[in-house]
């Protein structure tokens, strides 16, 4: 391939992007260690802007993701200002009346349809967690659904994301969309922001594709929180627990 300002090889792409040929080893390996261990679901943001470009950034790097056959089948809809306030009441408004809200369905399974041990005490865990920093009583059903509702408006974020996929697209796209999530939010990281991934908004996407134009072809995955994190806030103290790399690794020689 012939290089040019405006189509660069994939070298000459990464070589301009990074600075890995001008860091030390030690110091890449840091750098991209901290970016994915430090990153944490935040759940209250400052309300200071994200600009344009900084996204449009996050996102360039994350469209390197791998994904089966290089499908690439993501779809973003970046929304900040009066288009995110919108979005939010939107689904407020459906979210509160019970009626409205028990009668929508999940386009997709995220979830267990039956939990069992160990991942039904896991999600328990940090269920509770969350609540209890937050002084929630168990049983304190109108408490909860209003810190649930936090997730419909972004946790204050600045920028809100909804990412969107073919429905013509199977399981293995999800699998690819991961890669892509945990890319923006690496990304993210690296420009000392945070994010908050939200499988909440999923079953919000009749009121999501009305708000934002989205075709029926088309289904929402997840959607996410990104901005700077509010670090006053009870709620972005929680630090949740991971098994060690020993326990769910088997080396075979
Ligand atoms: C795809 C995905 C969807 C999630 N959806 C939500 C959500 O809707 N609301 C929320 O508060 N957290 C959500 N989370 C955050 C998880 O609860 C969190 O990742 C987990 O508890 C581990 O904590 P950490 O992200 O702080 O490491 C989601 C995480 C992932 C990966």
């Amino acid at each position: 391939m012939t290089p040019s300002p405006a189509h660069p090889t994939p070298l000459e792409h990464a070589a301009r992007r990074g600075a890995a040929p001008s860091v030390t080893p030690a110091a890449l390996q840091q750098a991209v260690d901290w970016a994915i261990v430090s990153r944490r679901s935040i759940r209250a943001f400052l309300p200071t802007p994200v600009p344009r470009e900084t996204v449009l950034a996050i996102l360039d790097v994350a469209r390197h993701a791998a994904s089966g056959m290089n499908t690439q089948p993501w779809r973003v809809h970046v929304l900040t200002g009066a288009a995110k306030a919108r979005l939010s009441e939107a689904i407020a408004a459906v979210d509160d009346d019970a009626d409205a809200s028990a009668a929508l369905t999940e386009p997709y399974h995220y979830y267990p349809l039956q939990w069992v041990s160990p991942f039904v005490d896991r999600r328990r865990k940090v269920g509770w967690d969350l609540y209890g920093l937050l002084g929630i009583a168990k049983g304190d059903k109108a408490a909860m659904h209003a810190q649930h509702g936090r997730n419909y408006r972004f946790f204050d974020a600045p920028v809100g994301l909804i990412f969107t996929v073919p429905r013509v697209m199977q399981a293995g796209s999800l699998m690819d969309y991961g890669m892509f999530l945990q890319s923006v939010m690496v990304a993210a990281r690296a420009r000392g922001l945070d994010t908050c991934p939200q499988v909440a908004f999923t079953k919000f996407h009749p009121v999501i594709g009305a708000a934002l134009d989205i075709p029926d072809t088309e289904m929402v995955v997840c959607g996410m929180s990104l901005g700077h994190a509010d670090p006053d806030r009870i709620e972005n103290t929680l630090v949740t627990e991971r098994e060690s790399a020993e326990s769910f690794t088997t080396f075979h020689a």
